[in-house]
């Protein structure tokens, strides 16, 4: 699995002009839209803002921090965090296209002074040690192979006692998972791993682990709501993750549904301290 197949599969090219004619069928202009209007297309996690708002409030953010959103995507979460704590947040995403039109989304509502998007891999990020107060990863680790590679990253970017917040999906039950899921197409880009392997790899590294949350009766209550606004809606909503996913959303919706359900699958929330 290498970087260009990861930012491949989630690369359109055409994502900001989607974008911004989803905006305009709601009635907003780049002038006028708000970080709350583009949260359904801009957090790219089960449960959307909800789900960000339950793990930052584990983090103890607080006004004029430094925050790291590790594989920001188009840095919904970024710009979430930034408004309601007050801090600065960078986001690294492998990921140019998401990026790139994040970066004008931090424009159109005017938080490009607090928020910064850039293009980098979390197993090599390109920032100073100890440059960050706490940092957060949501729904990255199922495209990275490297767990202890990626927390030790973490952790040298992190100052002593920063938190670090994991939101991912991770393997629970035995079985195999259908694809396609929203982060693979196929099984080749997909390295789901259990609670355990994150914990090891955390306390490897120097982190101890505070908190850990089983998310999956919130997903389950996620996938109904969604699948009840579906079938009531008239077509897909101007702004949602259908954006995000492609030709093929239907299936990768249904498959999660299927591998929550079935047991293999969990959200799971991780949360860590750096030791010192
Ligand atoms: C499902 S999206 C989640 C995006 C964002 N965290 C959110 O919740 O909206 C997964 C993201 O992880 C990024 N990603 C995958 N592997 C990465 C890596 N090694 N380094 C940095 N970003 C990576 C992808 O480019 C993609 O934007």
């Amino acid at each position: 699995m290498s970087d260009d197949d990861v930012s491949a599969h989630y690369t359109s090219g055409e994502l900001l002009a989607a974008i911004r004619d989803g905006v305009a069928r709601l009635g907003k202009t780049p002038a006028t839209v708000t970080v709350d209007d583009l949260a359904p297309v801009d957090e790219f996690h089960v449960g959307g803002r909800q789900a960000s708002e339950h793990i930052l409030g584990q983090l103890g953010l607080t006004q004029g921090q430094h925050v790291l959103d590790v594989g920001c995507g188009l840095g919904g979460s970024a710009r979430f965090a930034a408004i309601r704590y007050g801090c600065h947040v960078t986001g690294l995403d492998l990921t140019e296209e998401f990026v790139t039109t994040g970066q004008v989304l931090c424009d159109w509502v005017g938080l490009a002074d607090r928020v910064a998007l850039r293009q980098g891999s979390a197993v090599a990020m390109p920032f100073e040690a100890e440059a960050f107060d706490a940092a957060y990863m949501l729904h990255v680790g199922m495209n990275i192979a490297d767990k202890d590679r990626l927390c030790e990253e973490v952790h040298r970017v992190l100052r002593p006692g920063a938190s670090f917040g994991i939101y991912d999906l991770m393997r629970k039950g035995e079985g195999d998972l259908a694809y396609p899921v929203p982060w693979a197409q196929t099984p080749e880009i997909s390295v789901v791993s259990a609670p355990q392997d994150y914990r090891r790899a955390l306390v490897k590294v120097g982190f101890t682990v505070t908190n850990e949350h089983n998310r999956g009766e919130f997903s389950r209550e996620f996938f109904e709501n969604l699948k009840a606004r579906i079938a009531k809606a008239d077509g897909p909503a101007p702004l949602g993750l259908h954006i995000l996913m492609g030709e093929t959303a239907p299936q990768k919706v249904a498959n999660m549904t299927r591998n929550i359900r079935r047991g293999t699958l969990v959200p799971v929330e991780l949360v860590a301290r750096k030791v010192g």
